[in-house]
């Protein structure tokens, strides 16, 4: 894998892998304060009943209470090798009757109840457990507390955690083996049709093959399987158009041949310039071919130079190229003129396809025009800017206006020697632009005019 790539098979353990080590950290968790909760439970109990037996030792005698209890009892009552019991005797007339001063207050606790609490003797954490009892007929009331360091609690919670880690270690890595297992397994589907893809050859555009594969990715091979039939079909178009192309560029070639060795055998000076104004003829037509062809490779899609698309004024654009044919619409006698509007009418566009699109347009209406008749380029802005060339011909039947676009077609009986691609360039150069094509018969109802219109001003 590439640096930067990424991966559906990491990305999806990795996500199944945090959530699987999150649980744990929460189950972790709550099985610390379980531990600590029963440790807690455990010692509490005992620590109750060690104070409820010292309370037992507070007398009365005389009115006054006492508390006694003889050395032994209280060493084995205070040993203990891990932790530190401390207890205190207090009552509110007497005021402190043995055990340890430091020990701190337990805090108001009804007679003859009980309280329990964390607090801290000498520094060190411990639990406290006291109790209240009202010896009978000293109107006093006597406090009993014993409180113990933690250290058997934090133990016993350790011990508990250790015990469960080893099952949850455990546990987590047999899930994530499953997940891995899971996912790689989920994924095959994808690794199959991508290999299957892989092991063609690339003049194979058969549908991949549906059956058999999940939901999902078969709305991913759909996919790919548009795509190849998209691409087929333009393979397809793409090479009827070179065999079009080579069959077109075949004829002015083949004549060019013919005249050629005609004007050399010719015998009289007269046949000789004959064949030589054919031969002229012949490589006119070769030249307008392999230019127009040139021109509609650059203005396809994925041609060869990238188009750069920049503002372009429309009616600075139909002055020049209009210019450029004035020698040629003198030659046809056509009262040649521009209706375009004072501001500029500006395009998003490539200036030199616009150009060639225009200048397709002037050719055909000086081409298929009335000789003497009139043709007009005409600029509109507006939303939609419009550039439009109208001539007063005889205009384009009905059913011939979708096909005139086609390459290389021509309606039968076109006068002149086209080869058919100027109307597909335009169409084409129109479509890079965003731009629409439309035909209709001229303004005043005859003749024709063909509109390129924009769908945004820039
Ligand atoms: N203004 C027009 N008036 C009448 N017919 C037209 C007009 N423009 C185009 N046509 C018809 O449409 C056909 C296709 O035009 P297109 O420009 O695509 O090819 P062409 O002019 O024959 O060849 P070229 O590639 O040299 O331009 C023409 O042969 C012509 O019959
Ligand atoms: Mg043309």
């Amino acid at each position: 894998m590439r640096a930067g790539e990424r991966s559906l098979r990491v990305g999806l353990l990795l996500w199944l892998g945090t959530a699987l080590v999150v649980l744990l950290a929460l189950d972790a968790l709550a099985s610390y304060f379980t531990a600590l909760h029963f440790a807690n439970h455990v010692y509490d109990a005992w620590l109750i009943d060690s104070t409820r037996s010292l309370a037992q030792a507070v007398r009365v005698e005389h009115d006054r209470v006492k508390f006694q209890v003889p050395e032994v009892a209280l060493d084995i009552f205070q040993f203990d090798e891990i932790d530190h019991t401390y207890f205190k005797v207090s009552s509110v007339r007497q005021g402190f009757l043995g055990g340890e001063p430091a020990l701190p207050d337990s805090g108001p606790i009804a007679i003859g109840g009980l309280a329990l609490r964390f607090t801290s003797v000498h520094g060190a954490p411990i639990r406290l457990v006291a109790t209240r009892l009202a010896p009978a007929g000293t109107g006093d009331s006597v406090t009993v507390a014993v409180g113990e360091t933690l250290r058997k609690r934090a133990t016993l919670t350790r011990e508990i955690l250790l015990a469960m880690a080893a099952p949850q270690i455990t546990l987590l890595a047999i899930a994530l083996a499953l997940v891995y297992l899971g996912v790689s397994r989920g994924l095959k589907p994808l690794t199959d049709l991508a290999a299957q893809i892989e092991a063609r050859d690339q003049n194979n555009l058969t549908p991949v093959a549906l059956s058999g594969l999940p939901r999902e990715t078969r709305v991913l091979a759909g996919r790919i399987n548009g795509l190849l039939e998209r691409l087929g079909e333009a393979i397809h178009a793409q090479q009827r158009f070179v065999a079009d192309a080579a069959h077109q560029l075949r004829t002015p070639l083949a004549a060019l041949l013919l005249h050629a060795e005609r004007a050399r055998r010719a015998e009289d000076p007269r046949s000789e310039q004959e064949a030589l104004r054919a031969l002229q003829r012949s490589v006119e037509r070769a030249a307008r071919l392999s230019q127009q062809l040139l021109t509609l490779a650059r203005a396809e899609p994925q041609g060869s130079s990238v188009v750069a698309m920049k503002p372009v004024d429309l009616v600075a654009l139909a002055r020049r190229v209009g210019e450029e044919w004035i020698p040629r619409a003198l030659e046809r006698e056509a009262d040649f003129g521009l209706a375009v509007p004072e501001e500029r009418v500006t395009v998003r566009g490539d200036e030199q396809l616009l150009g060639e699109l225009l200048s397709n347009l002037i050719d055909n209406a000086l081409r298929y025009g009335r000789p003497g008749g009139s043709v007009t380029v005409n600029v509109e802005s507006g939303e939609q800017p419009q550039l439009a060339v109208q001539d007063d011909g005889p205009g384009i039947a009905p059913e011939e206006r979708q096909r005139i676009f086609e390459r290389f077609y021509r309606p039968p009986g076109s006068p002149g020697e086209g080869c058919g691609l100027g109307l597909a360039i335009v169409d084409e150069i129109a479509r890079l632009h965003g731009a629409q094509v439309s035909v209709s018969p001229g303004n005043d109802g005859s003749g024709s005019r063909f509109a390129v219109i924009f769908r945004v001003a820039a």
